[in-house]
């Protein structure tokens, strides 16, 4: 990473609670950057650096303070956090109120005070971080859910600013956003924005139904399309407009990566050091509870138990980057899942043959592709997902046409996937069935399922993403 000062004020800036790079603390003391974690950052970061634009967002360390520093082209201004408030509003307001009560209630939300006005505090800070580094009239694209609150402040602090705001998770059913005991304030927050964007029309049609009940304003009636038609809000003499745009990934530069020689060589090592097994399942995952890994863990279990697989033939790999890690209901998924994939090992193991190869860790982007590649069939089974990344990755890897997708209902990747094994991941029965499907599926199908696939992931890019939602705020996306 090569760096260097940074100009004072961008045209263009995106505000995440992450910056793309985290600061890892080593235990020599010495200090590095590292890419950071979650689909957020794979897919805005090719297209903001292709754009030269200001990146505002944490650097993944609490107390400290860095100064702004530019990164191959891309400035990246850094917003501190301190120990109480990394506790407070991010895993305490953010990843175990917001994160919970945003994926259907999967664990019961935690509403504590303090939390919330920690996440204003904080909101605020990178409001005003916003203000400072943007140029006169600069387009400002907000992230997530962490910042609910900064479209209203930062319009407060430059009306200049033509303000978008993408949620990257679900925008839940009204009745579950209805429990938020600061819900009026959150829609308030959103409504500071031009423009406010989720993946799916579901959930631009939640917001716009809350905009009337919470907020009193009168929204438009139409159905929300798919990268059309968006709702509209008027707001005083605003408009807001609310629309559906599913993010994606870079997925050209992935069939690059995947055609390479290296990897295939990579592809064939890995095959090897596994003993050749006639087929492999392969899991790509952050450690977190709404991913259900312990949903396709129990069901290769049962599929063993009932002699269905051999662990001679179907070797599982679950790679699970750690996520999050303090906050409660994360630390018991990791015991539990623990726990199953050494009870499926102790049971079907062998010496030298696992039958669940199980990593703790983040894994690099070459290795991660040569995985994919090597997968004959991708397990994604989140009990809900906003989108899911993986899933299109592993699609876009599949230049030879082969392995086999087995994807949740509830990711919403599948409303764009229909040719994967779609599976209901809380019906136990009909995930195996498809794992067993997708296992023995012939090959013929095969290839004309990921055709299919294929087609879809790579017309519909991230950079397809980043343009259709500019175009709707009404900035061009090229320079
Ligand atoms: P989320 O944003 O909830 O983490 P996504 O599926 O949308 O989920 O995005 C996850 C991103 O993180 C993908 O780009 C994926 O390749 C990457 N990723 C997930 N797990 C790992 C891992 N163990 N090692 C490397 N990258 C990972
Ligand atoms: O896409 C959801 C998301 O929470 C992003 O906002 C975030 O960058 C990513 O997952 C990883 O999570 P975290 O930043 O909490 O490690």
């Amino acid at each position: 990473m090569s760096k260097g000062s940074t100009p004072d004020r961008a045209d263009f800036v995106v505000v995440a609670n992450r910056l793309p790079v985290d600061l890892e603390r080593l235990d020599d003391g010495t200090e590095r950057w590292k890419h950071s974690p979650g689909g957020l950052v794979t897919a805005l970061e090719p297209f903001l650096r292709a754009r030269r634009g200001a990146w505002v967002g944490w650097p993944g360390v609490a107390d400290i303070e860095v100064e702004p520093f530019s990164d191959d082209g891309l400035q990246l201004h850094p917003v501190p956090l301190s120990a109480a408030e990394f506790a407070e509003y991010y895993e305490g307001f953010s990843n175990a109120t917001l994160w919970p009560l945003y994926h259907d209630v999967v664990v019961p939300p935690v509403f504590d005070r303090s939390w919330w006005h920690a996440y204003q505090r904080v909101n605020q800070r990178f409001a005003e971080a916003a203000a400072k580094v943007s140029a006169e009239g600069a387009t400002v694209w907000v992230q997530d859910y962490q910042l609910q609150l900064v479209p209203a402040m930062l319009r407060e602090l430059r009306p200049d600013l033509r303000i978008g705001f993408f949620l990257h998770i679900p925008f839940p059913p009204v009745e579950l956003f209805m429990q938020l005991p600061w819900r009026t304030e959150i829609v308030r927050g959103l409504l500071g924005a031009d423009l406010v964007g989720f993946h799916r029309p579901g959930g631009a049609q939640n917001f716009l139904w809350l905009a009337r009940r919470l907020a009193g304003f009168e929204p438009s009636r139409g159905q929300v399309g798919v990268r059309s038609r968006p709702g509209v809000v008027q707001v005083g003499d605003r408009t807001v407009r609310v629309g559906a745009f599913p993010i994606s990934i870079a997925s050209a530069e992935l069939d690059r990566l995947a055609r390479t020689k290296e990897i295939q060589q990579r592809v064939k090592a890995l095959r090897a050091e596994l003993g050749n097994p006639r087929k492999i399942m392969l899991g790509v995952d952050r450690l977190d509870y709404t991913k259900g890994i312990d949903v396709r863990l129990h069901a290769m279990h049962e599929l063993l138990a009932e002699g269905q697989i051999k662990a001679e033939d179907v070797t599982m790999i679950q790679i699970a980057t750690p996520s999050r890690e303090r906050v409660e209901h994360y630390k018991q998924m990791r015991e539990d899942i623990e726990r199953e994939v050494g009870r499926i090992n102790g049971e079907f193991g062998r010496v030298g043959h696992p039958a669940v190869h199980y990593l703790h860790t983040s894994v690099d982007r070459k290795d991660l592709v040569a995985f994919y590649c090597a997968a004959d069939v991708m397990v994604v089974t989140p009990v809900r997902d906003g989108m899911n990344l993986v899933c299109k990755e592993y699609v876009a890897c599949r230049y030879d046409l082969g392995g086999a997708l087995v994807l949740s209902e509830f990711a919403g990747a599948a409303a764009e996937l229909t040719s994967a094994f779609l599976v209901n991941p809380h019906n136990l029965d009909g995930v195996k069935d498809a794992l067993l499907a997708a296992l023995d599926i012939d090959e013929a199908e095969g290839r004309r399922r990921m055709r299919a696939l294929r087609r879809q992931v790579l017309t519909h890019d991230v950079d397809r993403w980043a343009r259709s939602f500019l175009e709707a705020l009404g900035t061009p996306a090229a320079e």
